[in-house]
C-alpha cells in the first residue's frame, strides 16, 4: 500500500491544471448503456474511480478504449447481462448510476445494494422511489435490489429526501426517463453542474432533457439515443482543493480551467477569511499573504458549500485567527477526519452535526490515516503547512478522487512523495 510523505512549509506557486469532474464522468459512463453507436469522451480523468466503473461497464458488456488522443471511446457488444454484481458495488457507490440505465434500455436492472460507508448510512430509497414512479417493480433479493418493467412511463417524480435533493439519485431517474414513454417531470432535483454535464450530454445523443440546473427538471422521451462526441466540465472540487491548498501556504497559483461560476459558494467564503480569488486568462487566480480571518461554513446541496470541500476548509480553518463553526447538512457524520486533524495540534471540538474549530498558531506533522477520499486531501492539506512530516497512510482513497495530486502538488513547489509502507 502506498503512502504519502509531505514535508510543511513550501509556499506554492506556479499552475495546475485541472482535470475533468469525476461526479461528472462517473454518471455520463454508466450512461453509455443506454447509447447504440460509439460514445466518444474526452477529459475523463484517469482515476481509480473512474477504472472501476470501466470494469463494471464491462462486465455488463459495454467495450471501452482509450485511443491515441486521450479520448475514451465505449461502445455496448453484449446486452445480456443486466446484474452489478457485490463484488464491485462495494468497491465504489456510484456503481448505482447504472441502476438506471440497465432498467431503462435492457428494461431490467440487479444491482447489489451499496452497504454503509465511512461517511454513514447512504441510503437509496430516493433512487428506488424514482424508478417506481416510471413503472418499474421492485424487490430486494438476497441483498440485490431488482429493478425489472415491461414498459416505463414519463410521470411527475418527486425527488426531494430528508437532507434535500440526491445528485446521483436524479442523475438515475434522469437517464431513466430519457428512453420512457411521455414526459417525466423531475421536482427537487439536484442542480449541481454534473447534472448539468449527464443532461447535456445526453441531449448531444438526441435526448430531449430542459431545465438542467434546476430544481425541476423535464425529460420528453425519446425512441433511442445515439452515441456523440463529449468533453467532461472540469472539476470543482478538485480545483476547491487547490485554493485551499494556496490559501494555507500562503502562496499563489493559477488553477487552470476552474470555473467561477462552478465555485461560488466557495469563493464567497475564501473571500471572507482574506484570500484574493481573481479570473485570470486560463482559470482561477488563488493568492494569500497574511493569516487567514475566521469563518462559518454550512454545507448544503448546490449552490451552497459543498459536503465534497467540508474536509478541507476544517483544514484551513485550523489555523485561522480565531473560533471557526462548520456544520454539516449534508452527511452529518462525515467527520472523521476530525480526530485525525486534533493529532496534528488542532482544536476541534465536535458538537452534533458541527464541529467548532479554534484557530492554533501552527499544525504539527504526525502519522495520520485517511479514511475517505475528501478527508485524505484535507490531512495533505493540513501536512502542507505542519511543522515537520506528516505521513498520511491509505492513499488508495485519494487516488479514487484525485489524478497524481503528489505530483501536481510537487510541480509548484510542495515537499511532497509516494513511498510503500
Ligand atoms: C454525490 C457525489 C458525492 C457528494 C454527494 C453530495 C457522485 C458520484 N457523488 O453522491 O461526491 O458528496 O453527491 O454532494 O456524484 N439520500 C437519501 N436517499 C437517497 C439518496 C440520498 O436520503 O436515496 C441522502 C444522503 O444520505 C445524503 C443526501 O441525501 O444525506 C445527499 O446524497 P446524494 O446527493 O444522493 O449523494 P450521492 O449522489 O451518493
Amino acid at each position: 500500500m502506498d503512502l504519502l510523505e509531505i514535508v510543511g512549509g513550501s509556499r506554492l506557486k506556479g499552475t495546475i491544471p485541472i482535470g475533468g469532474a469525476k461526479n461528472a464522468a462517473l454518471p455520463i459512463l454508466a450512461s453509455s448503456i443506454l447509447v447504440d453507436g460509439e460514445t466518444v469522451l474526452r477529459n475523463v480523468p484517469d482515476l481509480a474511480d473512474v477504472r472501476q466503473m470501466l470494469l463494471l461497464l464491462a462486465r455488463l458488456g459495454v467495450k471501452s478504449e482509450r485511443d491515441e488522443s486521450g479520448a475514451l471511446r465505449l461502445r455496448v457488444e453484449d446486452e445480456m447481462n443486466s446484474h452489478a454484481e457485490y463484488e464491485l458495488v462495494s468497491k465504489m457507490r456510484a456503481s448505482i448510476c447504472v441502476m438506471g440505465p440497465l432498467l431503462a434500455k435492457r428494461k431490467r436492472a440487479q444491482v447489489s445494494m451499496p452497504g454503509g460507508c465511512a461517511i454513514g448510512d447512504r441510503p437509496i430509497d430516493l433512487h428506488i422511489q424514482g424508478l417506481r414512479a416510471l413503472g418499474a417493480e421492485f424487490d430486494l433479493v438476497n441483498g440485490d435490489v431488482l429493478l425489472h418493467a415491461k414498459k416505463l412511463k414519463g410521470t411527475d417524480v418527486f425527488l426531494g429526501g430528508r437532507f434535500g435533493a440526491s445528485v446521483t439519485g436524479t442523475a438515475n431517474v434522469m437517464m431513466t426517463a430519457t428512453l420512457a414513454e411521455g414526459r417525466t417531470v423531475i421536482e427537487s432535483a439536484a442542480c449541481e453542474p454534473e447534472v448539468i454535464d449527464l443532461a447535456n450530454y445526453l441531449n448531444a445523443c438526441g435526448a430531449r432533457i430542459t431545465g438542467q440546473g434546476t430544481p425541476q427538471i423535464t425529460v420528453e422521451g425519446v425512441e433511442k439515443l445515439e452515441g456523440a462526441e463529449h468533453s467532461i466540465i472540469p472539476d470543482r472540487i478538485e480545483a476547491g482543493t487547490f485554493m485551499i491548498a494556496a490559501a494555507i501556504t500562503n502562496g499563489d497559483l493559477e488553477l487552470q480551467g476552474a470555473r467561477m461560476e462552478h465555485l461560488r459558494a466557495v469563493v464567497d467564503r475564501l473571500r471572507r477569511i482574506g484570500v484574493i480569488i481573481e479570473r485570470s486568462e486560463k482559470g482561477l487566480s488563488v493568492s494569500s499573504a497574511r493569516r487567514l480571518e475566521p469563518v462559518d461554513i454550512t454545507t448544503q446541496p448546490y449552490p451552497g458549500f459543498p459536503t465534497d470541500l467540508q474536509a478541507q476548509a476544517m483544514a484551513l480553518l485550523c489555523l485561522a485567527d480565531g473560533n471557526s463553526a462548520i456544520t454539516e447538512k449534508v452527511f452529518p457524520d462525515r467527520f472523521l477526519h476530525v480526530g485525525e486533524l486534533n493529532r496534528m495540534g488542532a482544536h476541534l471540538r465536535k458538537e452534533g452535526p458541527t464541529v467548532i474549530i479554534e484557530g492554533v498558531k501552527r499544525l504539527v506533522g504526525a502519522q495520520v490515516m485517511a479514511s475517505d477520499l475528501r478527508a485524505s486531501a484535507s490531512m495533505i492539506l493540513a501536512g502542507l503547512i505542519a511543522k515537520g512530516v506528516t505521513r498520511v497512510h491509505r492513499v488508495y482513497h485519494i487516488d479514487r478522487g484525485y489524478e497524481r495530486i503528489e505530483q501536481k502538488l510537487a510541480k509548484v513547489g510542495a515537499n511532497i512523495r509516494r513511498a510503500r509502507e
